[in-house]
């Protein structure tokens, strides 16, 4: 059902208008990163180093989340391990022990298997971001690493309903009800299986196919806000392994992140080729943020490798991505290196 339920919600952003928009908005992204000299904006050195560069004046753009509007009504579900005396806090913990083996892979497609195996070897207590996690359990990529090794994370679902589930199931992560937009909106969720998403973001035509006779007052309304503030406002600056399945809205959302003020890793993004143009974006904008994209590896490849390929069900549905600076801080299957694009 996540499939069908995922590719109906993409829906709304695959239209020509949408794609048009959304690769517009990658190439001011990329026109306004190009002057900065690494893309990461600060030295090479500084990933993932102890220095803070938590606030770099060197970003330069305007900090729209740093005004969040007086009404602004977040709900939140915080464990007793956010939050802390100092920004950003030390949540990523770069620990490596031996995890709890007997604890089942959840992923749809084998996802946590192939990090877990590949990239995320035994690493302890690192932290999360989930962007989509509808109710946290089934089918998630985060879960394993939560129940095998100890880590913690951020959690964030737009549908108000698989919010609730969230908040039960998860109950050790920091849970927060949003939809991710540039600047801070209210947008309204219209939830019936299928063909559910958010109003605001479906196009007229959808709307129409799908929802003539629907009004929004009818349906409930949810903050729709920068990622950024979410990350500020927990002190979050480093992401072991973020996962972005949010129906389309993939390449909106990565150009709204800072990559100035937020590092990270391991990166898994949606890319399941209902839209091609959208997913050549993602990877275009990520490779000028410094990421390196895994590979699939033909049998014989892996053979020699020594290394897994990338199931082909999965890696139809994901890209995978590194970040350059990261490979050496991960513990990993020998020769793992090669899976990345030279
Ligand atoms: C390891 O995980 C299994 C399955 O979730 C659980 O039953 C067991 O208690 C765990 N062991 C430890 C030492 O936490």
């Amino acid at each position: 059902m996540a499939s069908i339920h995922s590719s109906a919600r993409s829906h709304p952003l695959t239209s020509k208008l949408g794609a048009a928009i959304l690769l517009l908005l990658a190439a001011l992204l990329l026109s306004a990163l190009a002057p900065r000299g690494g893309p990461l904006g600060r030295p090479a050195s500084g990933f993932p180093g102890s220095g803070s560069t938590h606030g770099d004046s060197q970003a330069g753009s305007p900090q729209r989340w740093a005004h969040a509007p007086a009404n602004l009504n977040l709900a939140v579900q915080i464990p007793t391990w956010a939050g802390c005396s100092h920004h950003p806090c030390q949540y990523s913990h770069l620990a490596h022990g031996p995890v709890n083996t007997s604890v089942p892979f959840h992923s749809q497609f084998g996802e946590d298997a192939w990090l877990f195996r590949n990239v995320l070897h035994n690493r302890l207590r690192d932290f999360y971001l989930e962007l989509g996690a509808l109710n946290g359990r089934d089918g998630f990529n985060t879960r394993f690493f939560t129940e095998a090794a100890g880590w913690r994370g951020l959690l964030i679902e737009a549908d108000p309903g698989m919010y609730g589930e969230l908040t039960r199931n998860r109950p050790e992560a920091l849970c927060v009800h949003a939809a991710v937009c540039d600047t801070f909106q209210q947008v309204h969720w219209h939830g019936d299986g299928f063909e559910s998403g958010i109003w605001e973001f479906m196009s007229d035509k959808f709307r129409q196919t799908w929802h003539g006779e629907d009004s929004v007052e009818e349906m409930a309304a949810v903050p729709c806000v920068p990622l950024q503030y979410i990350l500020d406002k927990f002190g979050i600056d480093t992401i072991d392994l973020w996962t972005l399945d949010v129906e389309g809205g993939e390449l909106k959302i990565l150009g709204t992140v800072d990559w100035s003020r937020l590092r990270v890793k391991v990166l898994v993004v949606e890319t399941d080729g209902t839209d091609l143009a959208k997913d050549t974006a993602v990877v275009d904008l990520l490779s000028a943020a410094g990421f390196q994209q895994v590979r699939r590896l033909s049998e014989q490849e892996q053979a020699a490798a020594g290394v897994e390929f990338l199931g082909s069900e999965m890696a139809r549905m994901n890209s995978f991505f590194v970040h350059r600076d990261a490979w050496q801080h991960l513990a990993r299957a020998p020769d793992v290196a090669a899976l990345h694009v030279p």
